[in-house]
């Protein structure tokens, strides 16, 4: 088995192929002087199974990943299996005004068509699978996430909302207590508001977990929710760290710790995916 990957991700690729006895396959990706993108790949993988890692964060990288899709099809590979460790596009996975477009659906039907399986790290809403012909399956990395603070004798684990209490549930196994989530209501894409919380974490160390952080009000406001409600040390894992504007800065900053993993690399990816890769083998394989 091969393994690829589109530039942004070359690092846990790198990793993942080193740590799995995986041949790295290199790739050539350009620009043509009228700004297309171009894609090849430049070993042949004629009659071999590829593992081509991808995240669909930025538009440019979801199109290089899918063009490097159609590269390994169009050049032979007998199954090509899309791993993307952040599954961008997902948030959208609805229609929640009349008139909008549902990228999660476009998203997966364009993957289906040029890959054999798809692999992903907690995608936003579990519904995208939905949108897929083909086998799509969903690793968790909260167990090793809740690991990672299991040194700090959290009390509770929080979610800051409803979408994220079942990623609490499980650190809270992991962890040993009890999981609750905070009442959020988004107003627009960067402001939420909050009702009141019934229940107590007065004096309790607190892992507050979510999916993804992008421009960080959701946790920001958790954190000040929390220390008003007297909440002792506050720690902030989250799977996805986009950390629009700096916002893992800022977040560091109120907070005891954060951590994410390093499915979008940061300076805050302290946990590995390729940690995780006996638990990815066994999903593809
Ligand atoms: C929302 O449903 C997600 O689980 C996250 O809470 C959200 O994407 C975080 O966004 P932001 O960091 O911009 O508040």
């Amino acid at each position: 088995m091969f393994l690829v990957s589109t530039k942004n991700c070359t690092n846990a690729a790198i990793e993942i192929s080193n740590k799995a006895d995986l041949h790295f396959i290199m790739t050539e990706v350009k620009r043509f002087p009228d700004e297309e993108l171009y894609v090849r790949i430049v070993e042949s993988v004629k009659g071999s199974e590829v593992i081509a890692i991808g995240n669909t964060r930025e538009d440019s990288e979801a199109l290089e990943f899918v063009l490097l899709l159609n590269a390994l099809r169009e050049n032979g590979a007998s199954k090509v299996i899309a791993f993307l460790p952040y599954f961008g596009y997902a948030r959208q996975h609805m229609i929640y005004k009349p008139g909008e477009a549902i990228s999660s659906m476009v998203l997966t039907e364009i993957l289906s068509k040029y890959s054999d399986e798809i692999l992903t790290i907690n995608i936003h809403d579990n519904s995208t699978m939905k949108y897929s012909e083909k086998k799509f399956r969903v690793i968790s990395m909260v167990k090793p996430l809740a690991k990672y603070f299991s040194g700090n004798d959290i009390g509770m684990v929080i979610a800051p909302d409803d979408g994220a209490m079942q990623l609490a549930e499980e650190a809270g196994k992991v962890l040993h207590v009890e999981s609750r989530h905070l009442d959020k209501k988004r107003i627009d894409s960067i402001t939420v508001s909050y009702s009141e919380a019934k229940f107590n974490v007065a004096g309790k160390n607190i892992l507050l977990i979510d999916d993804i952080i992008s421009t960080g009000g959701t946790i920001k406001k958790s954190i000040k929710i929390l220390r008003e409600m007297g909440a002792n040390k506050i720690y902030v894992g989250a799977i996805h760290g986009i950390f629009i504007n700096n916002s893992g800065d800022d977040i560091a900053g109120i907070c005891d710790e954060l951590a994410v993993t390093d499915t979008i690399y940061s300076r805050y990816s302290k946990i590995k995916i390729s940690d995780s890769i006996e638990e990815i083998m066994s999903e593809v394989v």
